[in-house]
């Protein structure tokens, strides 16, 4: 057996489980998946996808023989000495991370010195070390440990599996599973940052808490932009040149969503005040968060005297484009504040419609994006699909009652929508 075709175990096929799973049977490994909901299991093996990622079913299907899907653990620890752990870590009511999932999984393991649980799920700092002290009291103290977060962002997971910024490896151990794991991880010639569980754990919570505040940052920038007459996307151009900053993360909008940014940030806020330290800025980034999803409607009243009655389209519902994901989307914060101040709201998402309908079963979908234009008083790009950036203006205005336009994602063409009559505005560009 060659380094780069050890065979894993995947434990939970969610997004990252999933994409962990296909990313290294296309490397050449067999994969044993595992998850405890059969329905799930059931529609894999038939080689249904139980979520949109592109790409994602066209590998499934051409890495079939190497995939095996099972609702037991029996086949992977059977099969691979490396078992990924990549489970659910929803917050609690509390706001820490729910570590019910991990702990399910950690009890179930049998015990072995051949095999290594691989965290993937993201825990809290401290999370590996209390597992470790776990499986020493149950008798399992042989069975290796190794912390290796996950990355990945939904709408481009593939991607990201085969092109990582970098690889993290933590392990407090002999090290053998953590050397098994970087084996894994060398075809895809990304930097290692080997490290031991603790600091491993924090680089993610750090990663994700960052990008979280540098979207809060520039969000509270575009909303002193719209104050002072400064247009945000050249201030954005302009600060991103610096190296020390980067461009990337610097695009305001109305708010991140997503499962990972508002959970990690409140993990690690919660994370340090358990350990009796108030991290005030992590603070600021949510609540800043919540406002701005809130944005877009003085920008409604400011143009109307009441909501109650007028006719609003929002234009996507997913929390970005390329994923039917509607976990933490502005768009279900706006559909209910809207909804609350009597607006009658119609909505179009290519893909997240369905998604959305479990969570808002009273909002109004259209089946086209014509559908949520049709009659309304105004328009607001909730999500940047490139189907709604191609839109055309001209037909548009004619087909809308009144003539605003609000682009939540400062992603549409502003002059060719002024061109065609409609009164536009962006965030923070004056
Ligand atoms: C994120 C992290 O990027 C990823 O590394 C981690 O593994 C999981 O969490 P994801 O939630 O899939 O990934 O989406 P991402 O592309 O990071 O976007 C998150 C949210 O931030 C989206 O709602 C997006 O619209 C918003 N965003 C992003 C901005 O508002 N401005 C930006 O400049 C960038």
């Amino acid at each position: 057996m060659t380094a780069a075709r050890e065979p894993i175990g995947v434990i939970g096929t969610g997004y990252v489980g999933l994409v962990t799973a296909v990313g290294f049977a296309e490397l050449g490994s067999e994969v044993y998946c595992v998850d405890i909901d059969h329905a799930k299991i059931e529609l894999l093996s038939r080689g249904e996808v139980p979520i949109y990622e592109p790409g994602l079913a066209e590998l499934i299907a051409r890495n079939g023989e190497r995939l095996h899907f099972s609702t037991s653990l029996d086949e992977a620890v059977a099969g691979a000495r490396l078992l990924f752990v990549s489970v659910g870590t929803p917050p609690t009511y509390a706001g820490d991370a729910d570590l019910s999932a991990v702990l399910a999984v950690v009890e179930a393991m049998p015990a072995s010195a051949e095999h290594a649980l691989v965290m993937k799920s993201t825990v809290p700092c401290g999370t590996g070390r209390s597992i470790v002290r776990m499986l020493v009291e149950a008798g399992k103290g042989d069975l290796a440990y190794v912390s290796c977060p996950e990355f990945l962002k939904e709408g481009s997971a593939l991607a990201d599996f085969t092109h990582p910024d970098r690889v993290v490896v933590g392990d407090d151990g002999d090290g053998w599973a953590a050397d098994a794991v970087s084996e894994l991880y060398a075809p895809l010639g990304a930097p290692l940052v080997r490290t031991d569980v603790a600091s491993a754990e924090m680089i993610k919570l750090a990663s994700n808490a960052f990008l979280a505040t540098k979207i809060s940052f520039i969000n509270e920038i575009a909303n002193v932009c719209e104050e002072t007459g400064a247009n945000v996307l050249e201030v954005a151009r302009g600060v991103g040149l610096d190296q020390r900053i980067g461009p990337k993360f610097l695009s305001a909008g109305i708010g991140y969503g997503g499962s990972c940014f508002s959970k990690d940030v409140s993990a690690l806020k919660l994370l340090a005040a358990n350990s009796g330290y108030h991290f005030q800025l992590l603070s600021a980034v949510t609540e800043v968060n919540e406002l701005q999803k809130r944005r877009v409607l003085s920008k409604l009243t400011k143009r109307f005297d009441a909501l109650a009655g007028r006719r609003i389209g929002l234009l996507g519902l997913a929390f970005k484009p390329n994923t039917d994901d509607m976990r933490g989307a502005s768009s279900l914060v706006l559909a209910a504040r809207l909804s609350a101040e009597g607006a009658q709201v119609r909505a179009f998402d290519p893909i997240a419609t369905d998604e959305a309908r479990k969570i808002m079963p009273e909002l109004d979908c259209a089946d086209s994006v014509e559908g949520a234009i049709a009659g309304a008083d105004a328009i607001v790009l909730v999500t940047e699909w490139p189907q709604f950036l191609a839109l055309d203006w001209a037909a548009v205005a004619v087909a809308m009652s009144g003539n605003v336009v609000i682009d939540g994602r400062n992603a549409l063409d502003g002059r060719a929508v002024a061109a065609a009559g409609l009164d536009y505005e962006g965030i923070g560009i004056g």
